[in-house]
């Protein structure tokens, strides 16, 4: 064989080779992708408390099929089941239908979501992240438990005058990274903000049930009349260093032993006791980060 025919049967194996294991390869490839994806989805369902609103309070309830009651001035409202069931829950939707209803508070036939699903936080969600999520809910084994009907009276149990609500109080769009922050203080405040939603309970709220946004953080009455605390630096516990605030906020237990109210060891159970070391750390540099408010007078 001379060497030129030698090389142009080289090539044509290659090319054989290269043929036959290429689009294994990239199915392999796009496999692991997806792996990834959902399990960044798990990862972020955790931080945003996705399971506990989604999951009855009760022994053996089915994850994420629905049925648990959020009490609030209102009336009490029941996180549906997300399941992929095609009937029950949300198998017949698409990736783009729940991308609306976390960025805009909309099902996918238009009509609005109360904000007792707290989209007016999710909605700082990146695109990548809302993905990461859908792909993990698509992952869950479908559930045939109908959701509840709310129980909330008229007039809050219109759709319709969401709208109006949304005009004074929903800002749609992703999170913007603040320029002048450390990469901490921004990861921080997107897990605070947009995942943890912890504003849901800890900035006080005025009669139309809208955030008080000049109070942000500082705590107030909560959505079930109890008193919540100001997680700004004028309050938060300025006797706990950042080891006793960890502590705290991955076991639920204060330094000298006692354990918080519900709300709270809830939070900690399915959200923050679950972060990563890092987001845990990026969490409380936000909090240390923001503007001091004094508490409200009574
Ligand atoms: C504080 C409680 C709460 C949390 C946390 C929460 N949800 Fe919900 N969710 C609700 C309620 C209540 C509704 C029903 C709203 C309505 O009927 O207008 C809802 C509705 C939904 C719907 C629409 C279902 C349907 O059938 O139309 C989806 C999808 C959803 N939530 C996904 C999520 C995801 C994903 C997360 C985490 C990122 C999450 N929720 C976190 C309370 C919550
Ligand atoms: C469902 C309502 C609710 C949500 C959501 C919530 N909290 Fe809380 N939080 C409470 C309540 C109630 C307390 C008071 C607990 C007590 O005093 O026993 C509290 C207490 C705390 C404390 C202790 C403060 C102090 O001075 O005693 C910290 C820190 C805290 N929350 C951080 C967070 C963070 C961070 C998030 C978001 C990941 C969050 N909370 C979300 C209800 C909530």
């Amino acid at each position: 064989m001379t060497s030129s025919l030698q090389a142009a049967m080289g090539m044509v194996v290659f090319a054989i080779l290269t043929l036959a294991t290429t689009p294994a390869f990239a199915q392999g490839a796009a496999q692991s992708g997806a792996q990834a994806s959902i399990k960044r989805g798990e990862y972020l369902s955790k931080a945003a408390g996705c399971l506990g609103c989604h999951t009855e309070e009760k022994k053996g309830a089915v994850a994420y099929a629905g049925g648990r009651g959020l009490k609030t001035p209102f009336g009490t409202f029941y996180g549906p089941n997300i399941t992929p069931h095609p009937q029950t829950g949300i198998g017949q939707w698409t990736e783009a239908d729940f991308l609306k209803a976390l960025r805009h508070g909309k099902r996918p036939d238009g009509a609005n979501y109360f904000p007792a699903f707290p989209y007016p936080s999710f909605t700082g969600m990146t695109d990548a992240d809302m993905r990461d999520l859908w792909a993990y809910l698509r992952t869950l084994p479908a559930n045939a438990q109908p959701s509840r009907k709310h129980d909330v009276g008229f007039p809050y149990n219109i759709r319709f005058a969401v709208t109006f609500w949304k005009w004074l109080f929903f800002t749609p769009g992703p999170f913007t990274p603040d320029p002048k922050a450390t990469p901490a203080v921004n990861r921080g405040a997107y897990l605070t903000t947009a995942l943890g939603h912890c504003g849901e309970c800890h900035t006080p709220r005025n009669f139309m049930g809208g955030p008080k946004r000049d109070r942000f953080l500082a705590g107030g009455k909560g959505p079930e009349g109890k008193n919540i605390p100001n997680l700004t630096p004028a309050r938060l516990k300025k006797q706990w260093g950042d080891k006793e605030l960890s502590d705290f906020l991955s076991t639920g237990l204060t330094p000298d032993g006692d354990v918080p109210a519900e709300a709270m060891g809830e939070v900690i159970r399915n959200t923050t006791g679950l972060l990563t070391p890092a987001d845990l750390a990026a969490m409380i540099a936000y909090l240390r980060a923001l503007p001091e408010i004094a508490d409200e007078k009574k």
